[in-house]
């Protein structure tokens, strides 16, 4: 492949902290070999717009606070699959070609995708036919993308919840109760996993790994030695619903805390804290691994390189195929070291893998 001369850059998926780094630091790459950078808005919708909605992107743009704001300066989506687009009559039509012909119609000769493992998935799919080059970087609170050990924004989710845990500490001390709190995480618990630990809970429950509510209830009355103490429990938006929890209208954690009042008889009660863990400012290790991302996606273009995605692997900053990625989420493994850590601790994380 020859050395593109113009790149364009992208955020698609659900928003998190740390994607304005990674769009600084690959424009001050590519500015930096010379390279015109085209930033395109919200995702492959901007790309669906008469004319294209882009931006360029440039020394003067990426001034300021940039590296501090949370979000992404491009927008993104999570809608209007272009493979089954809805039209305004309902209908669903391809205009997979339609997004391929505007980066082509820009003249863009190779993309940098920021997004989860969907996105990977769908760009793969997208930019194919086209023969567009392309580099994947990861980002996603959920942190469940493939061949990378962290994505971008999922440590500053983290900081978040395990702030959380310290406020609902004090108020769980005052009353002697139980606090639930409810992270994100989809259908991956790693949010719960390393909040919970860097939070000091009792008792994490993740979607990965099945769990019995009398035996919680029963590690609950072990370290409170029978007596109503603070507890603090984390729970994983994707957990099952316990069975003999039927309010289906109420959160998973809700659920597991009006459980755990009825088997334990403390107070308990929950938090469910929400998209709080998607804004505002990224911590610095997302910035770090952010400015790391962008800069490597764009030496692996400027390397001819095509199909990458740029991965956190034993402490260095990596690359795989994507071909690696497009399987699928990734899930918090049973022998993991987080996981053993959690034991180790005496934490109460399941009983074995989910069935
Ligand atoms: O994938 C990121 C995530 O925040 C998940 O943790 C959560 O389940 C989902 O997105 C929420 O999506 P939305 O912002 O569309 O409600």
């Amino acid at each position: 492949m020859t050395k593109p001369k113009k790149i364009g850059i992208l955020t698609s998926g659900g928003d998190c902290a740390g994607l304005n780094a990674v769009i600084r630091a690959a424009t001050e790459a590519a500015v930096g070999r010379g390279w015109e950078v085209v930033g395109l808005r919200n995702g492959h919708l901007g790309l669906l717009n008469t004319p294209p909605d882009v931006v360029p992107l440039n020394a003067d743009n990426l001034r300021g606070d940039m590296l501090r704001a949370g979000g992404t300066i491009l927008g993104t989506t999570t809608k209007g699959d272009p493979f089954a687009y809805p039209g305004p009559d309902g209908k669903k039509t391809d205009r997979s070609g339609d997004v391929l012909a505007a980066i082509q119609g820009l003249g863009i000769e190779a993309l940098v995708v920021i997004g989860g493992d969907g996105s990977m998935r769908l760009f793969d799919r997208l930019l194919s036919p086209g023969n567009i080059p392309w580099v994947g970087v990861p980002k996603t609170i959920d942190n469940d993308v493939p061949g990378t050990e962290f994505a971008v924004g999922f440590f500053t989710a983290v900081e978040i919840a395990g702030q959380a845990l310290d406020r609902l500490a004090t108020t769980a001390a005052s009353h002697r109760r139980i606090m639930v709190l409810e992270v994100m995480g989809r259908d991956s618990g790693y949010i719960a996993l390393f909040a919970g630990i860097a939070g000091g809970a009792d008792v994490i429950l993740m979607p990965e790994f099945a769990y019995d509510l009398d035996a919680v209830a029963a590690h609950v009355r072990r370290v409170t030695h029978d007596r109503p103490s603070p507890v603090l429990v984390v729970v994983a938006e994707g957990l099952k619903r316990p069975a003999s929890e039927r309010r289906e209208k109420s959160s998973i954690g809700d659920a597991i805390s009006a459980e755990l009042q009825k088997r334990t008889g403390f107070d308990s009660r929950c938090t469910v804290l929400g998209h709080l863990q998607r804004g505002g400012t990224p911590v610095m290790f997302d910035r770090i691994l952010g400015s790391a991302f962008g800069a490597r996606a764009i030496s692996l273009l400027a390397a001819g390189e095509n199909r990458r995605m740029v991965a956190w692997r034993g402490g260095r900053v990596s690359d795989i195929p994507t071909t690696d990625v497009t399987s699928g989420p990734s899930f918090v493994g049973a022998d993991s070291q987080m996981m053993r850590t959690a034991r180790r601790l005496g934490i109460y994380v399941g009983e074995g893998p989910a069935a």
